[in-house]
């Protein structure tokens, strides 16, 4: 600004003429400024807003430090506002975690807000720890099954599915659920032609299609000397050996002809982990209120006369978790069985380290879980 027009736009105000507002007197190129200044309210909430900017710096954590921030006045975080409203969710929740963990199954079958309490709590749960393998709403996929139907390996009430969770099948824990379906091919215990009229049998009794013209007798006699003391003679499966029924149509495997034929040529072995010491014993039982009713809700012997052992006393054993999908890729490999521990399943991994005998093991008596060495089958 020259000095000829600061003077100028002190000695006297200017009206302009368009608007009737006075000007500042600042002018480019022919353009002039008017004198509007801010509305009063605007200035208060803005002097307002830097007072209360101040008072946050000083109460609340706000200006960064090599360290951290400024602490604030009150030494207020996030994670102490974090912890309180968990505290009191918690305290919500203990109300009905303290009747639960007193109700048996029955009660909180027949107790409207236990049974919902429960369900809720499982099916948050589920998602944590079983999503992975059995899918999100529990509906299975290849060699997990399916949690959502009415068809059972172990049985479907509430009391089995609770030991089925607590124990896992085949786990590393030694009151695992424990059969071993023998890998008919692999040790020679039926010839490979064998196996495919076997194949053809077991297809047929899902679909009975699938045997147009085929003489299924013989098949079925081989069933009936190897299969069906698991499977059953009507080979609707066995639940005290966790052998699925293989007439339904409700395949874990698969059940198109070379899965069935690689799942009696290898068997299969699918693990399930043990959860008890990992998940304490309520989130167990919500579980199993959880998966009884996805379920369908099975009833039967429901589980009042299963006590919890103390929680102290079992070990957690580490388990590798296999995807039975893996299983066929090592099937060459002979597996060292020295690194299994005593009185644990073969390692499911290998199908080959299977011993040479049917091996059916039920709870309780899993000492009897010889092992021999593996061996190459092929
Ligand atoms: C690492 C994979 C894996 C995880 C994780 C897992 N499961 Fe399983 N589960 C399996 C497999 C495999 C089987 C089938 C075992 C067999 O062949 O008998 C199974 C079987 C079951 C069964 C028995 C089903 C029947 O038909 O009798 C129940 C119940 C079950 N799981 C519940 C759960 C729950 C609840 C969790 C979470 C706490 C869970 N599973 C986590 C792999 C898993
Ligand atoms: C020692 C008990 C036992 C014997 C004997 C046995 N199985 Fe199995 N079978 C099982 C078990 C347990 C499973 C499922 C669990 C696993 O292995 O993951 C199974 C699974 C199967 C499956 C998979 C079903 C599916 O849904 O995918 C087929 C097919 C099958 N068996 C056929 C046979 C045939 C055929 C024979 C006779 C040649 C036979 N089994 C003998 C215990 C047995």
């Amino acid at each position: 600004m020259t000095d000829a027009k600061k003077e100028h736009s002190h000695s006297k105000k200017e009206i302009d003429t368009v608007s009737g507002v006075e000007t500042t007197g600042h002018e480019w190129d022919g353009l002039k400024e008017l004198n509007n200044p801010a509305p009063r309210w605007w200035l208060w909430v803005f002097y307002i807003s830097i007072i209360w900017s101040v008072w946050y710096w000083v109460v609340y954590p706000a200006w960064p430090t090599f360290s951290g921030a400024t602490k604030g006045a009150y030494g207020w975080t996030q994670y102490k506002k974090l912890a309180a409203e968990q505290q009191e969710i918690k305290d919500r929740q203990k109300a009905y975690l303290d009747k639960f963990e007193k109700a048996s199954f029955d009660q909180i079958l027949q107790d409207k807000q236990l049974y919902a309490f429960a369900v809720a709590g499982g099916s948050a749960f589920f998602k944590d720890n079983c999503a992975t393998c059995h899918g999100t709403g529990g509906m299975g996929g290849k060699g997990f099954p399916n949690l959502n139907d009415d068809d059972w390996l172990w049985g479907g009430d509430i009391g089995t599915i609770y030991q089925t969770i607590r124990y896992g099948v085949r786990s590393k824990h030694e009151d695992t659920r424990v059969s071993q379906m023998p890998a008919f091919g692999v040790e020679k215990l039926l010839e490979k032609e064998e196996i495919e009229k076997v194949v053809d049998y077991v297809l047929s009794l899902s679909d009975p299609q699938s045997a147009a013209g085929k003489d299924l007798s013989e098949g079925q006699e081989i069933f009936e000397l190897n299969c069906a003391s698991c499977h059953g003679e009507d080979a609707k499966g066995s639940r005290e050996v966790g052998a699925p029924n293989l007439t339904d149509s409700i395949w874990l495997y698969g059940g198109d002809r070379e899965t069935v034929f690689k799942t009696v040529f290898y068997a299969r072995s699918g693990v399930m982990p043990s959860w008890v010491g990992r998940l304490d014993d309520n989130t167990i039982r919500e579980l199993a209120v959880y998966v009884h009713e996805l379920g369908g809700g099975e009833t039967g012997k429901v589980a009042s006369t299963v006590t919890a052992p103390d929680e102290a006393t079992e070990s957690v054993p580490e388990e590798s978790v296999t995807a039975p999908e893996e299983q066929e890729n090592g099937q060459d490999e002979a597996m060292p069985d020295e690194e299994a521990p005593e009185n644990t399943p073969a390692p499911v991994q290998e199908d080959d380290s299977n011993p040479v005998k049917p091996m059916i093991t039920l709870p309780n008596e899993s000492e009897e879980t010889g092992q021999e060495d593996g061996h190459d089958g092929e």
